[in-house]
């Protein structure tokens, strides 16, 4: 595989520029490609079927940009799409809960939530990814469907009750951290931190971005790397709300190149 060769990333929408961000900042010379689904946001209600199709069409995108690996920045496709196309490319991919699982397992914790979309929670993947590396584990996982419309701005308008509801239900549960499991989420940290300590929650990006330094064929340019982002529909919104993770100055509309998603 080529070193100088691009690595993809991709997410339903901007959710994955949190991952991505943490990424530039800690490796600004690699080449990155970024693309925001816009066209099936959200993937947190999509069936397997669906969602396998997208990642596929991705990844097909992807191969013709000659990426040297594929970052599924993005909870719900880890959790229902990885395991049915990681056997069919040739560059690496690699899925934020399957890579993060070792270390946020290897934490001296006992009980652990997760707050993640219905899709990824029905899937059971962060308990089943935490239990293989610590058995005995209590793992509450609750799904926040109207989260990722607060962030995307595409849904109702933001109450507070949307983010306190889930939130009371997972401290009667008591646990010792817990996982924000979407994307999505951590732009909600000011929100959260209002009803419980900072130092409860776990981002798994700067997990993921650490295990992607370690483990990647990284390229010895000198200088900082191209960026380019494309999206399957609205670039205008995806313009705007990037900015709540990433400064993205310029984006496409490559849905030609890839052809229906539905
Ligand atoms: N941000 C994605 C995740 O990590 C998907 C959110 C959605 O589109 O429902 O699961």
């Amino acid at each position: 595989m080529e070193k100088n060769a691009p690595i993809g990333f991709f997410d339903s929408g901007v959710g994955g520029l949190s991952v991505y961000a943490r990424f530039r900042h800690a490796l600004p010379n690699e080449n990155t490609i970024y693309y925001g689904d816009l066209k099936n946001l959200p993937y947190g209600n999509k069936t397997q079927e669906e969602l396998v199709c997208f990642a596929r069409n991705i990844l097909d995108f992807f191969k013709t940009k000659n990426v040297k690996a594929v970052v599924i920045a993005c909870n719900t496709s880890s959790a229902l799409a990885y395991d049915f196309i990681k056997n069919d490319y040739d560059f690496k991919i690699y899925p934020i809960i399957q890579s993060c699982a070792k270390v946020i397992a290897g934490m001296n914790i006992n009980r652990i939530g997760v707050f993640a979309t219905v899709g990824t929670v029905k899937s059971g993947a962060y308990k089943r990814e935490l239990c293989r590396y610590k058995s005995e584990l209590s793992v509450k996982e609750i799904a926040c469907p109207n989260w990722v419309s607060i962030v995307e701005g595409v849904g109702l308008p933001y109450e507070e009750s949307d983010i306190k509801i889930h939130l009371d239900e997972m401290l009667e549960f008591n646990p010792d951290k817990i996982i924000l499991g979407c994307t999505h989420y951590p732009y909600l940290m000011e929100r959260l931190v209002k009803y419980a300590p900072k130092s409860i929650f776990i981002d798994p990006a700067e997990i993921f971005v650490n295990y992607l330094k370690n483990d990647l064929f990284l390229n010895d340019n000198l200088k900082p790397g191209y960026e380019e982002f494309f999206v399957s529909a609205d670039v205008e919104s995806f313009l705007k709300n990037s900015q709540l993770f990433y400064n993205v100055k310029e984006c496409n509309e490559a849905d030609a190149c890839i052809g229906n998603f539905s």
